[in-house]
């Protein structure tokens, strides 16, 4: 069993060990990481998934603001759960409850369409460019508002995001 709750500030240390298990190390070097190097994410849509006694973090789901285009849009990921803790459900409660949070933006993925597509995922227009990754794992929750067009980019330097994840340029 495990239940859901925030993202707490002492989370970091864990999270970054079960992704490590979840995806490996090599992780970092993919091309979705290049879009969080050096942007917070936002804070008010990450979850974990811990076991019902609290002691263990099996799951967690952040998000970050990106640039596409002229505009702006949320990339969900990582989402990861323990290996050994799979096939329970914890993948999908995270996906749900953290974009019932999600107000008026385009959520992008990076992941595997067998996945994310029962999960209401489409797959992204191909005016929205992901730089470095096959087009066909760009997914975009159907549920959404449809996506920017134009390519992927890192959430500008001074900019900030809003408390509903919609992100808004600094004055
Ligand atoms: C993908 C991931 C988050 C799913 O977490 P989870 O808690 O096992 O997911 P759930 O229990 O909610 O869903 C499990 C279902 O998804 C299916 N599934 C898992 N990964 C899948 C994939 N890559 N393609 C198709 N189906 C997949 C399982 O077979 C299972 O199906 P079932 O419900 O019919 O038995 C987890 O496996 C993980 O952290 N993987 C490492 C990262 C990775 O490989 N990601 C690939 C997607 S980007």
């Amino acid at each position: 069993m495990f239940h859901l709750r925030a993202e707490a500030p002492g989370d970091g240390p864990a999270i970054e060990q079960l992704l490590d298990r979840a995806f490996g190390p090599e992780r970092r070097a993919k091309a979705s990481y290049a879009l969080r190097d050096g942007v917070p994410a936002v804070a008010e849509l990450a979850r974990v998934a811990v076991t019902a006694d609290g002691g263990r973090l099996v799951g967690t789901v952040r998000y970050w603001p990106i640039a596409v285009g002229e505009d702006a849009a949320l990339l969900l990921g990582p989402l990861g759960v323990e290996p050994a803790r799979r096939g329970r459900g914890i993948g999908r409660a995270l996906l749900r409850a953290s974009l019932a949070a999600v107000r008026a933006r385009a959520v992008l993925l990076v992941g595997d369409p067998a996945y994310y597509g029962p999960l209401g995922f489409a797959p992204a227009p191909p005016t929205t460019i992901m730089p470095g990754e096959d087009p066909a794992r760009l997914l975009v929750d159907a549920a959404g508002p449809p996506p920017p067009a134009g390519t992927l980019r890192p959430w500008p330097a001074g900019a900030r995001a809003t408390p509903t994840g919609a992100a808004a340029a600094a004055e």
